[in-house]
């Protein structure tokens, strides 16, 4: 089973780029760029990661974002994701970023975009890695603040396919975001939102309801209300779980006691995702490791779990066949 899951050709469709960021590059970056870090070795940073909910966890990400400055920095951070993308054999990615991070400390928005955009074009060259961009809202800022953000991101529309809501969840409702999810669908771009990570489920009928989206990150809370999961089995809604973040950030106290498999069986649409990779303890290989080992997956519940990936993309119908006909090609081999 390791070897079938390291091996297994996957997509990935909840990984937030700055949440790739190991602490040996922001080290280095820190030092090129001359930013203080409240760290003085690796493993100083390695016990901050010790996390006990969502917000103790965005207040350490957004303080190691700020070594990002100049264009090759975020051109290194991605290559360096889609270098582990090789690693995890993910073939197909679909990765956040969020912009707001980093004007809000007078970067522009085209040297994070130029940057991370170059990297992809690269990888997509060199490792024959597909990838799109989803833009990402902070929801701990205001509407207008993403207004502003989205009239920024319509200049490079060519280079983002979506648009998402991260952050702080808890007091931040998808209601919050009405308007400019409306004109982002306008635009013509794919929506998604984190919903049902650590708040209630309400979030994520809202989040269908207020916003329109295509797919919900995380909404593992859906497991309480049966209404809203008969919705969700009717719809095949995407979620887009990340098992060791959510252990990470004590939405469940051990792996053992994750629901992805009970979504799975189900019959929910349900995915595999690392979230925040550097910061969880692991890449997409780890997070299946980790279900498959504490709530003792079949082959069978892997190669649902990983075709519902590429079957959820943001990429033509062909190209799904495509994909999916080199995950069964392999299958057939394995
Ligand atoms: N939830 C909300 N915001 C985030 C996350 C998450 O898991 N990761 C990065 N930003
Ligand atoms: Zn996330």
């Amino acid at each position: 089973m390791k070897n079938f899951i390291n091996d297994i050709p996957k997509a990935e469709l909840h990984l937030h780029i700055e949440g790739t960021l190991e602490p040996e590059l922001m080290f280095k970056l820190a030092t090129k760029n001359n930013i203080k870090l409240n760290y003085k070795t690796i493993e100083d940073i390695k016990k901050a990661y010790n996390f006990t909910n969502l917000q103790s966890f965005l207040d350490i990400y957004y303080s190691g974002a700020k070594v990002l400055i100049n264009e090759e920095d975020f051109y290194d951070l991605t290559f360096d994701y889609l270098k582990k993308c090789k690693q995890n054999n993910i073939i197909h990615t679909e990765i956040f970023f969020d912009p707001q991070t980093h004007t809000a400390r007078g970067i522009k928005f085209e040297t994070v975009i130029n940057g991370i955009s170059k990297a992809l074009e690269d990888a997509k060259n060199e490792f024959s890695i597909s990838s799109k961009l989803i833009m990402c809202f902070l929801r701990h800022l205001s509407e207008e603040e993403a207004f502003d953000t989205l009239k920024e991101a319509i200049k490079f529309k060519d280079k983002i396919i979506g648009i998402g809501l991260d952050s702080s969840e808890i007091g931040n409702p998808p209601s919050k975001f009405k308007n400019v999810f409306s004109k982002a669908k306008n635009l013509g771009f794919k929506l998604v939102a984190h919903a049902g990570e650590e708040a209630g489920f309400e979030y994520i009928n809202d989040a269908l309801d207020l916003l329109n989206v295509d797919r919900i990150d995380h909404g593992v809370q859906a497991i309480n209300n049966n209404k809203l999961m008969q919705r969700l089995k009717d719809n095949q809604i995407a979620l887009t779980v990340c098992p060791l973040s959510n252990t990470k950030l004590k939405v469940f106290e051990d792996m053992k006691e994750h629901n992805i498999k009970q979504m799975l069986e189900y019959g929910l649409n349900v995915t595999v995702n690392s979230d925040d990779p550097s910061y969880f303890g692991g890449y997409l290989n780890d997070n299946f490791h980790a279900i498959s080992n504490n709530l003792n997956l079949s082959k069978e519940n892997i190669i649902k779990l990983v075709k519902n990936s590429f079957n959820s993309s943001f990429i033509s119908n062909e190209q799904k066949a495509k994909f999916i006909n080199i995950v069964d090609e392999f299958i057939k081999n394995n």
